[in-house]
This record gives structure tokens, C-alpha cells and sequence, in this order.
């Protein structure tokens, strides 16, 4: 899975930095490291809403204080269900 997350000025001014450490400590915490790649990307033209995080192909808005409970309640959902997904495809028939 893909995390990345806009450092264009206007996410930075509204704490990409931030969500980025907190994303960082989120993966280390869960040993997640070799399954989320974090990345960073310039303007995603969506400066409009809070911070703009990209996963896999899905825009979402954040604050840094939403961070954890995105992680928790979109990221780790998403990320076991490309795992199922996976799963189901090597098993013999
Ligand atoms: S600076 Fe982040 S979407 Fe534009």
C-alpha cells in the first residue's frame, strides 16, 4: 500500500509535517514498514481541504489530530483487505 502524503506549501501549513511523523510512528508502532511505503508529494491540487493524503488511488483530507483515527478506522481496514484480496488469489483451487 501507497501513503503519500501533500508538502505542497498550503498542506504544509496545515500540518503536513506533522501527519507525516504521526503516520511514520503509526507504521513503526504495527511493524507495518515493509507493507506501507510513505511518501511525500509536492501540490496534489486539492489545497482547498486539509492536509491531502493519497492511498493507493483514494484522496483524503486531514488534520493532524485526525491522524490515528484515519490510521486506525481507513488505513488498517484498508490495508487487511488487500491482504484478503491477495490471499484468495494463490490459494490452490
Ligand atoms: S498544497 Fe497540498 S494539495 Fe495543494
Amino acid at each position: 500500500m501507497n501513503i503519500t502524503v501533500c508538502i505542497g506549501s498550503s498542506c504544509h501549513l496545515k500540518g503536513s509535517r506533522n501527519v507525516v511523523e504521526r503516520l511514520e510512528r503509526l507504521i513503526l508502532e504495527r511493524d507495518l514498514k515493509n507493507e506501507i511505503e510513505l511518501r511525500g508529494s509536492f501540490c496534489m491540487g486539492q489545497c482547498q481541504t486539509g492536509v491531502s493524503v493519497l492511498v493507493d488511488d483514494t484522496y483524503y483530507s486531514l488534520t493532524p489530530e485526525d491522524t490515528e483515527r484515519f490510521f486506525i478506522q481507513t488505513v488498517l481496514p484498508k490495508l487487511a483487505s488487500t491482504k484478503h484480496a491477495i490471499g484468495t488469489q494463490i490459494e490452490p483451487v
